[in-house]
């Protein structure tokens, strides 16, 4: 072989996504491992056989696949099922279709690269909840404002009264009053975080300065419970056109929610890197783009599958002083910049918070 022969099968087989050349009938010719392992089957099985034994009664793709071969044009974004027999089941895919071309520029076949959606799709699935949303905006935002406003009367009556009253215990009622009417006041602001329609104001952004903020706010309370952070940083990391002051919100609730499950003298690990393994699609976007992923992982109590699956549901808390909105305001930021947010949790070990962003907002 070659070296360049070398070059371009080590190409072949290095791709993160599944690839396969397929012959002018339509047979499989060649995959790199990745087919074999989204498929769950050896090369052996399939190799020289039809395109339709790995996408089994799928007319479309065959058809786009001779398109191809006859107009050298190339698909993207073309939905399809990969199809598994043992056990059997069927898994999303997204498939790009290109001619592939000899030195003289004659179509030898198609090639086609295979992208595993099933992890963009479960992540959509827990973010269901959050669409009711939508329709409680309004109601939400014209009620907030109703209580916040007599909130702000009661507190100064409140004051006014205290300095007026020399029995100490009934000062601290009033105390409780104040102290009371602050916390709904904090949470129904929050509220409005929920509910406000999206207004971002994007920049370029460096994700490490903003972690570096919130760390420096959040290092005493960690280091109260004997615990420390521990920041693994790709330096290489680029910047991202991102809000930056909601960006903090998001990572000052998911490393709030990190301290709180921690056990005394654990570490929280910040990880940030850039992600290979999908990128994220904005909705008016023809092209995938390239997607940072900031990690939070502590291995504090963890959670058990019930709280799992309300996660991102407001007012879903199992804290006592908790409100159930960390989640979901950051889900929404996160949403808001074209991002996703997948969250992984055993039950007494801990908790990985994975934060996926665009490097750009198109
Ligand atoms: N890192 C984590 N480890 C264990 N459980 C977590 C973690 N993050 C979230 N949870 C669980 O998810 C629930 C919802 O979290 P969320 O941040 O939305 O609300 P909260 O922390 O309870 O209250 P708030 O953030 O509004 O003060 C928490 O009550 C907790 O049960
Ligand atoms: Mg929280």
């Amino acid at each position: 072989m070659t070296n360049s022969e070398h070059l371009h099968q080590n190409i072949f087989y290095s791709i993160i996504d599944g690839i396969l050349l397929i012959s002018p009938s339509l047979t499989i010719q060649k995959s790199n491992l990745t087919v074999e392992d989204m498929f769950h089957r050896s090369s052996d099985s399939f190799l020289n056989r039809g395109l339709e034994e790995l996408f089994p009664r799928q007319s479309h793709v065959l058809d786009i696949s001779r398109k191809v071969l006859v107009t050298g044009a190339c698909y993207h974004d073309v939905e399809a099922e990969g199809v598994r027999n043992t056990p059997s089941s069927r898994f999303p895919v997204n498939l790009t279709l290109s001619p592939f071309l000899e030195s003289d520029d004659s179509i030898q076949g198609v090639l086609i690269l295979v992208k595993n959606m099933s992890l963009i799709r479960e992540l959509e699935e827990r973010e269901r909840p959050a669409d009711h949303l939508k329709n409680l905006g309004a109601v939400t935002m014209g009620m907030a404002h109703e209580i916040r406003n007599p909130l702000g009367g009661i507190r100064g009556s409140a004051q006014l009264l205290r300095q007026e009253i020399k029995n100490k215990s009934h000062q601290e009622y009033l105390d409780v009053v104040v102290s009371e009417v602050d916390r709904i006041d904090r949470m129904v602001k929050r509220i409005m975080d929920l509910t406000r329609p999206s207004d971002l104001r994007m920049e370029s952004t460096n994700i490490h300065k903003v972690l570096e903020e919130i760390l420096v706010l959040e290092k005493d309370t960690l280091t109260r419970k004997n615990g420390r952070f521990e920041q693994i940083y790709d330096p290489s990391l680029p910047p991202i056109e991102a809000d930056e002051d909601q960006l903090k919100q998001v990572f000052l609730n998911l490393i709030k929610n990190a301290i709180e499950a921690s056990r005394k003298g654990s570490k929280v690990q910040i990880v940030t890197r850039v992600s290979s393994g999908f990128s994220v699609k904005a909705a008016s976007s023809p092209v995938p783009q390239q997607n940072i992923v900031v990690e939070i992982i502590d291995s504090g109590e963890g959670m058990t599958e019930e709280t799992q699956k309300m996660l991102f549901t407001p007012f879903h808390t199992t804290k006592k002083k908790g409100s159930g909105l960390g989640l979901a305001i950051s889900l929404k930021i996160v949403k808001d910049h074209n991002g996703k947010i997948k969250i992984t949790s055993e039950k007494g070990l801990g908790t990985t918070v994975q934060v996926f962003l665009p490097t750009r907002q198109r």
